[in-house]
């Protein structure tokens, strides 16, 4: 852990609130000028911390900017996701800078973030737009022993862990939309990219991008998107710290990842399910030039969902563009 890591942590967990310029100097084996300099270097990134002669530092504010120490001295005990934690001022996709650090043989559990990206990309070739400081653009690695037949599985996994951690953080409840859509009020809060790396019968990494929708206003988001695209901020009428929800999106993860590669997959199809607004409709995928029309009917082991064509067939769809039938 960093120095400004240790020294965040050990503020926001002093008793009382506040811990002496010795206490620090003591846990940390660095000089009290040394100490100084650092909450000094803090408070230029916008931590407001009141310095009192006689009890020593207090934390009484963090700014709403994402700063790789901060996150990891709030993260707690992870068991993978998020010990490696890097923060980009803007780059062109999160996803692309994970693909580089994944061929520099960076371990599992690394995750990017950026403040704004100049690509971000959605599924199915689409732009996502990326505004500063506006939402969470990230991406994770991991490099899971698994088939490439079960990516869908981590999909899944990260759908029911972002919409667990907005409800946690925000106190609202969202929905799911296969494969990878995450709904307030029927509009997209957020939406995951999953870019996988594999050989025939192994995957070697697989990148989970991530996009959240946080603190845009009802007018931040193009016309043509304000029908089916939304924010947290726009559903609760309030501003949320970007920071503090990154923290309880990687908890999360780190929870059902650990489920998923212990074969607890069951367990987490199971909540998936039981939020997932697709099932049980009539819906049209879209694959390419082919459509499929049947019913929504369950995940299968892998992850991918079991449609009841209307021939009566059920068919495997691991991909695609879903659309619900109005009835
Ligand atoms: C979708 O719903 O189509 C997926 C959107 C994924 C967006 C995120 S933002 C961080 C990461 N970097 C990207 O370029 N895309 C993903």
């Amino acid at each position: 852990m960093s120095i400004d890591a240790q020294i965040l942590t050990a503020l926001r967990s002093a008793p009382g609130g506040t811990v002496s310029g010795a206490e620090l100097s003591q846990k940390l084996s660095i000089s009290r000028a040394a100490i100084w300099a650092r909450i000094e270097d803090l408070r230029s990134l916008g931590y407001e911390i009141e310095a009192s002669p006689h009890l020593g530092y207090r934390l009484t504010s963090a700014p709403d900017v994402l700063h790789a120490d901060d996150l990891f001295s709030r993260l707690g005990k992870i068991r993978v996701v998020g010990r490696d934690i890097r923060v980009f001022q803007e780059t062109t996709s999160t996803n692309d800078v994970m693909e580089k650090l994944a061929r520099d043989g960076v371990k599992e559990g690394a995750v990017a973030f950026a403040e704004s990206q100049t690509k971000g990309r959605g599924r199915l070739g689409r732009k996502w737009m990326s505004p500063t400081g506006k939402g969470l653009w990230f991406s994770l690695l991991l490099r899971p022993d698994m088939h490439p037949q079960q990516t869908t599985q981590l999909t899944v996994a990260t759908g029911i862990a972002l919409r667990r951690a907005i409800e946690m953080h925000a106190g609202v409840r969202s929905d799911i939309k296969w494969p990878n859509d995450i709904l307030l009020n029927g509009r997209k809060v957020a939406g995951i990219l999953t870019e996988l790396s594999a050989e025939l019968d192994h995957i070697k990494y697989v990148i989970i991008g991530v996009g959240i929708d946080v603190n845009q206003g009802a007018g931040e988001f193009p016309i043509e998107l304000r029908s089916v695209a939304t924010s947290l901020k726009i559903e609760t009428g309030k501003a949320w710290s970007r920071a503090a929800l990154a923290v309880e999106v990687l908890r999360q993860l780190d929870y059902d990842y650990g489920r998923l590669v212990a074969g607890r997959f069951q367990g987490i199809a199971e909540e998936w399910e039981q939020h997932c607004t697709t099932l049980g409709q009539t819906v049209v995928i879209r694959i390419g030039d082919r459509r499929i029309r049947g019913r929504a009917e369950s995940l299968s082991e892998d992850g991918a969902l079991l449609l009841r064509s209307e021939h009566g067939h059920l068919e495997t769809i691991m991909g695609g563009d879903v659309g619900i039938e109005k009835a």
